[in-house]
């Protein structure tokens, strides 16, 4: 059988909606991240979708396509992996791939009719396991002393972990060779702030100090106190303004989540300012652009409060992403978390890689900002590096 003729037999079955689950395996590259992918039917909203679960070394992410995006994401499967195994209504389908896509391709019936079950199954599989108790989980009252996450703390729950995995991924950016400094800036209740401590330090036994910094005393008074009945001896919390945070002793990982409007961009300029490797970053409501903007060939949108409000949100983050990439970053906007948990769901991911800018991001930046009649705050903050790259 030819290449093309397995593909259009395989997807033939799963347009009929007779898929039931199948396994796509053997990676080409033994340095693919992704070592196995699972396919399974699902309906979400009344439509038909495979489900995709992309296999890591540790960690698991899902993406859902329709049938009308399948093929493709199928292509892209067989360009990385060598290995079909299906289980469909009828029967059972191995395909094996040589190097150069020569087809085995084995079709065998089933015993029984299988079903295909379509239900969304919503237990994911997290960093932080929903069932295992964490003292600080508990301390901070999302689960209950026996590990139950509480109901009401559920998307908290999903947040904590989804921060966690991005905090897995930028681990090889990481210094190994001494100890590694955290800072959180707007901590707030610092869910987040124990969450990396003891995904970092207790589990994966680093060498690291975190700091969690906010404006509010009573707040960081009661995480210190947690802090301290957890002996977690290398986790502080200082009250303090992020603005005037002059600490010069450098930091090699910042990361901010839902700090309010410009506090996220004092936090991304005391980052670059100390060359932080690891910037991770929830920005929250954005006021600044949304007070600048002007930019009458988008009248049509901007007259319509709402839309403004996203349209400043968005063009702020694009902003941002650029600036840093202007500085030496390698800075990507990323979906933090589904809508339905939280609409503040871009998270600003960079990493210090020094690539220097060329001078056609400049100018697009420059334009971008001229267009809008911006003055981005972050750009006022770091105007000595971007002159750099004038
Ligand atoms: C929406 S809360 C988020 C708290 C926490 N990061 C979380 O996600 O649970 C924003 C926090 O940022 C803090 N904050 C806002 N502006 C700040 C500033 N200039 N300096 C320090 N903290 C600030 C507030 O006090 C508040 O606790």
């Amino acid at each position: 059988m030819e290449f093309q003729q397995m593909k259009e037999a395989l997807l033939e079955r799963i347009e009929q909606q007779q898929l039931v689950q199948a396994t796509i395996s053997q990676p080409r590259l033994k340095s693919n991240d992704v070592k196995r992918i699972k396919l399974k039917p699902l309906m979400l909203k009344g439509i038909y979708h495979i489900q995709l679960e992309y296999q890591y070394e540790r960690i698991l992410k899902h993406e859902n396509v329709t049938l009308d995006a399948f093929p493709a994401a199928l292509d892209a499967c067989f360009e990385d992996f060598r290995q079909f195994q299906g289980e469909f209504v009828d029967e059972q389908i191995h395909v094996q791939l040589s190097k150069k896509n020569k087809v085995l391709f084995k079709t065998t019936k089933q015993q029984q009719k299988k079903e295909v079950n379509l239900a969304h199954n919503r237990k994911k599989n997290y960093l932080l396991d929903e069932t295992t108790p964490y003292p600080f989980l508990i301390r901070l009252g999302v689960q209950t002393e026996d590990g139950t996450v509480k109901k009401q703390k559920y998307d908290k729950f999903k947040q904590i972990n989804r921060f966690v995995e991005f905090i897995d991924d930028a681990l090889a950016h990481l210094p190994k060779d001494r100890t590694i400094r955290i800072l959180d800036f707007g901590s707030g209740k610092s869910y987040l702030t124990f969450a990396l401590y003891h995904y970092l330090k207790v589990e994966k036994g680093l060498d690291l100090h975190v700091t969690g910094l906010d404006l509010k005393k009573e707040v960081i008074e009661e995480c210190n106190q947690i802090a301290h009945d957890l002996g977690y001896d290398q986790l502080e919390f200082l009250v303090g303004d992020i603005n005037d945070y002059n600490d010069e002793t450098a930091v090699d990982m910042v990361v901010t989540l839902h700090a309010c409007d410009v506090a996220t961009d004092m936090a991304l300029a005391r980052a670059v300012k100390w060359g932080a490797k690891v910037i991770l970053s929830v920005p929250c409501c954005q006021h600044e652009l949304n007070r600048q903007l002007q930019a009458p060939a988008l009248n049509v949108m901007l007259q319509h409060g709402l839309i403004r409000e996203r349209f400043a949100a968005l063009a702020t983050d694009s902003i941002r992403a650029q600036i840093l990439s202007l500085v030496g970053y390698e800075a990507q906007l990323l979906e933090f978390i589904d809508m339905e948990n939280t609409p503040k769901n871009i998270l600003i991911r960079a990493y210090h890689t020094r690539k220097p800018a060329t001078q056609e991001a400049r100018e697009q930046y420059d334009a971008f900002v001229q267009f809008l009649s911006a003055k981005p705050f972050l750009h006022n903050e770091l105007t000595t590096y971007l002159d750099e790259v004038k």
